[in-house]
């Protein structure tokens, strides 16, 4: 069922690619930021990825006038307010997040010092910026938080062992880079760890006070994704899709938890971070299962369609025989079979309850795999825990509990964190059959500035077109469509316009300022570069299209129909450029 009222907006740009922050300054080019304020920690600078960022930016308009490295884990008061003095001493326009979620976290918080200044209790709350804050970027280097799609940001208020929230819009980054290779350093215990916290947004999300449409699609197919990917990611580091689908399952994650919420299982786990310091993806992965039982009553159906996900059938016998009898119309048989519907109810619950067992075997796998902890004691509570009173005041605190489908009580939280301190499990081997060979499709070297001037276009790109002329049978779609079309290339700048139209051959072909002066039905503009490798057969046009790579005007379809019958050309250029000893540019 709908709900009476839902929104959304995503006004971050995001752009996935693997390698993607390796070419920042191309992919920025029309940042309006000069002089960033680049914020992330230790580990990622040892790592070597904040240098590919600064690299990537160099010979663009951006430029890093200040860095600060040192957030922790999770970051507190003291950071953020040292860190947005440098920003501001440094009269820095924009910030550049690269890090996990603290890193992101961070930067939304400095940037609201930055613009608003301190002290940062004033600025606590939801929603209370009116105005924008200095334009951001974001590079998830973990795959979990999803916080470069959300309004929200935690910081610890160490002093009095809580966590300081705060949740706006203004704090969106305007754009996130999504590069699988950020995440790619990341050990084994923290992709686990991250993967599970994605996980927990989608399912929280989903079943949430304040599902929607939005966050419900956003949620199924994140926890597909997850459960298809984790184990691999964590098995298999170097495995770049794997990789990349954790990154896109955080931020779709993200995007779902933004509109729809999250609920005890946060509430509890923001608590465990802030007394007792542990990392809060850990914490989620532990406190999930048992979250379950606890939301049962309104929640079992929500649950059991993400156990299907999990690998159920789904199969619901009485659904299917109503279905069977509805065709025969007959009252008698329609009032039985109405009767049993109660076997259904009773799947949907065993299922709903299946999906605790299922986040508690995935949970075993991942310890399996790299030591992934499975109860509170081994996630780092040592003191017996002497802490329970305070941390169950804390998490009914916790704002998380408000969008919790079932009334969160303190004799339920309580209990929960009981039996996630007590429980043993034991590890589960991850049998070979559930991983995959590692599929790493790194970045290929690209040839760049592959015609030095419109005289070698027109010579290799012109004459290519003059070959293909020749051969009745390869010429013979563009006659058949009559199309009249031209491509303007840029780097160098020409045009080469093909006429189908018209029987005369020296009219078939025009360049130069023939082609300019032409009136095609469709015209193409992209780089003569990708001209190049659209002649191999090696770009995807639609692809290419939704990042602007090529720019079209006109009847597009017409042009789009003929792409089919294109197959033999891209074969032909290559050995066309061998023919004429330019083999150094086939690829
Ligand atoms: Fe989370």
């Amino acid at each position: 069922m709908l709900p009476d009222y839902y929104q959304f907006s995503l006004p971050t740009k995001v752009r996935y690619g693997i390698g993607m922050a390796s070419r920042l300054g191309e992919e920025l080019a029309d940042f309006p930021g000069k002089r960033a304020l680049l914020v992330t920690d230790k580990t990622i600078v040892k790592a070597g990825l904040a240098k590919k960022v600064i690299d990537g930016l160099k010979g663009s308009s951006i430029a890093i006038v200040a860095t600060y490295d040192d957030v922790p884990p999770n970051s507190e008061i003291k950071v953020v307010t040292e860190a947005a003095d440098l920003g501001v001493k440094n009269k820095c326009d924009m910030l550049i997040a690269l890090g996990g979620g603290s890193v992101i976290d961070s930067a939304k918080v400095i940037n609201l010092l930055m613009v608003k200044g301190g002290p940062l209790e004033k600025h606590m709350g939801a929603q209370l910026i009116k105005d924008r804050l200095l334009p951001s970027i974001a590079i998830p280097t973990t795959s979990g938080t999803g916080s470069e799609a959300t309004q929200f940001a935690v910081i610890s208020d160490d002093a009095n062992s809580v966590k300081l929230p705060f949740a706006e819009d203004a704090f969106l980054p305007d754009v996130a880079i999504l590069d699988p290779e950020m995440t790619q350093t990341m050990p084994s215990k923290v992709t686990a760890a991250t993967g599970m916290d994605a996980l927990t947004h989608a399912i929280e999300s989903y079943v949430g006070s304040n599902q929607n449409p939005v966050s419900d699609a956003l949620s199924l197919y994140t926890i597909e994704l997850i459960t298809q990917n984790i184990l691999q990611a964590v098995a298999v580091p170097n495995d770049l899709n794997a990789r990349g689908a954790m990154l896109t399952a955080s931020f779709l994650a993200g995007v779902a938890f933004n509109h729809g919420g999250v609920g005890i299982v946060h509430g509890i786990s923001h608590a465990l971070g802030g007394v007792y310091h542990i990392p809060h993806g850990l914490a989620n992965s532990i406190i999930l299962p048992f979250s379950i039982k606890h939301n049962m009553e309104s929640s079992a159906a929500r649950y059991a369609r993400i156990a299907q996900i999990f690998g159920d059938s789904g199969f619901y016998p009485v659904q299917e025989i109503n279905r069977i009898v509805a065709q025969f119309d007959n009252f008698t048989i329609n009032q039985v079979v109405s009767q049993l519907s109660l076997v259904d109810d009773w799947l949907v619950k065993r299922r709903a309850e299946s999906l605790a067992q299922k986040l508690w075997m995935l949970n075993q796998k991942l310890n399996a795999l790299c030591g992934h902890p499975l109860n509170l004691r081994d996630a780092g509570i040592k003191d017996g825990f002497k802490k329970i009173d305070q941390l169950v005041r804390t998490a009914l605190d916790d704002a998380a509990m408000l969008n919790n489908p079932e009334p969160v009580t303190e004799n339920a939280v309580r209990d929960i964190l009981q039996e996630a301190y007590a429980q043993n499990l034991k590890p589960v081997a991850v049998s070979k059959s559930e991983l995959k060979a590692a599929r790493t499709q790194g970045t290929a070297k690209k040839l760049k500035g592959i015609f030095k001037d419109d005289t070698a276009l027109y010579d290799i790109l012109g004459t290519y077109f003059l070959k293909v002329q020749a051969d009745p049978k390869l010429f013979a779609p563009l006659k058949d469509s009559k199309l009249k079309i031209r491509f303007n290339y840029t780097s160098p700048d020409a045009s080469i316009a093909l006429d189908g139209s018209t029987d005369d051959k020296s009219k078939q072909i025009l360049r130069g300022e023939a082609a300019r002066a032409f009136n095609p039905e469709v015209e193409f503009t992209l780089s003569a570069d990708m001209s190049h490798y659209f002649w191999h057969g090696q770009v995807n046009l639609m692809q290419a299209l939704a990042r602007k790579e090529v720019l079209p005007k006109g009847n597009l379809a017409r042009a789009m129909r003929l792409l089919p019958l294109l197959e033999p050309l891209y074969e032909l250029y290559p050995q066309y450029l061998r023919e004429r000893d330019l083999g150094k540019l086939a690829l």
